[in-house]
């Protein structure tokens, strides 16, 4: 993928807006699309506040910045992804959603686009096998926050090709992120280590072991995390915590990936975290 290209990202939210930024910022042409209006306006206001930081820091330029909000249009239909040569896809983390964004991407795009998955846990080698181009699927996943966060896992689906594999590494490596290559498996590498610490320690909590602030606490300055887990939680969002915890529990059948009932609670009751204003902690709008 040449810088000026266009690629797609369906989806707004934390992830597809922060994956929009990125792209923007390295001169590829974006067209970020969400079917909900107020989720693009949200993504553009966000994205302009990042890049104004940014301009504040004199880590870019004011030309820079304008450039970079230039590179991106927003839709509100996938008809606009016709001509991309990736489409990387970054909506909720439910199969059904996915199954559905990727039916309409297959027909739409030509045959030689590449249609790449941000999932978090579920399996790259089923939502291909939805397709009729599973060799030109791949999961492409990346950590938030996106503009800060070096790492991108690059999941390979059992008939991902050998040429949508290298296309998309050399792509990973032009956006100045790091690829680390995995092989498809519930929760890849990433969500089957973090998740299961997450919900052990909303059990640590659940079972009156100790406060949010004190888990978080020891695993910040014991173990030197950059932030707690708890805290790193309501950042991810408890219901995407929830959702790859289910798609864990499901997928391997053990017993030892039970969401802890606390969480399930709280994602019950709108408590999502930061983006909904109180999670393990309480957020100012
Ligand atoms: N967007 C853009 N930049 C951001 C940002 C955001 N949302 N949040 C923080 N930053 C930038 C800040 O601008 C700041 O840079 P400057 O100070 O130079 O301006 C820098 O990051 C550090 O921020 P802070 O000083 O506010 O706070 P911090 O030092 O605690 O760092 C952090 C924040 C980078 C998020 C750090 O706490 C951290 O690394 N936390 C762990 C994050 C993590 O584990 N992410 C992976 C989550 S798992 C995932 O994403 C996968 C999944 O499938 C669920």
């Amino acid at each position: 993928m040449e810088e000026l290209s266009s690629i797609g990202v369906v989806g707004a939210g934390t992830m597809g807006r922060g994956i929009a930024q990125v792209l923007a910022q390295k001169r590829y042409r974006v067209v970020l699309c969400d079917a909900v209006p107020s989720q693009l306006e949200r993504a553009l206001s966000t994205i302009k506040k990042n890049l104004n930081r940014d301009v504040e820091k004199d880590r870019i330029n004011a030309a820079e910045r304008d450039q970079a909000l230039a590179n991106i249009r927003v839709q509100a239909s996938l008809e606009e992804l016709k001509g991309s040569a990736l489409v990387i896809e970054a909506v909720s983390e439910v199969f059904g959603v996915k199954q559905h964004v990727f039916a309409e991407l297959d027909r739409l795009c030509e045959q030689t686009t590449i249609l790449a998955t941000n999932t978090s846990s579920i399996s790259v080698t089923q939502l291909a096998g939805t397709t009729k181009r599973p060799d030109r699927l791949i999961g492409m996943h990346f950590m938030n926050p996106v503009p800060v966060m070096k790492l991108v896992e690059i999941i390979r689906g059992l008939q991902t090709s050998e040429e949508t594999f290298l296309a998309t590494r050399s792509f990973v490596e032009k956006l100045d992120k790091v690829p680390v290559v995995v092989n498809d498996s519930p929760g890849f590498v990433s969500n089957r280590v973090l998740m299961p610490m997450i919900n052990e320690a909303i059990f640590c909590v659940y079972e009156n072991v100790a406060t949010p602030e004190a888990v978080d606490a020891v695993m910040k300055l014991g173990m030197n995390h950059p932030m707690g887990p708890l805290t790193l939680a309501d950042l991810i969002g408890l219901d995407v915590c929830l959702n790859i915890m289910e798609t864990l529990y499901a997928d391997f059948s053990d017993p030892k990936y039970r969401p802890c009932p606390l969480l399930r609670k709280m994602v019950a009751a709108g408590h999502l975290g930061r983006k909904s204003g109180q999670g393990f902690y309480r957020y100012s709008p």
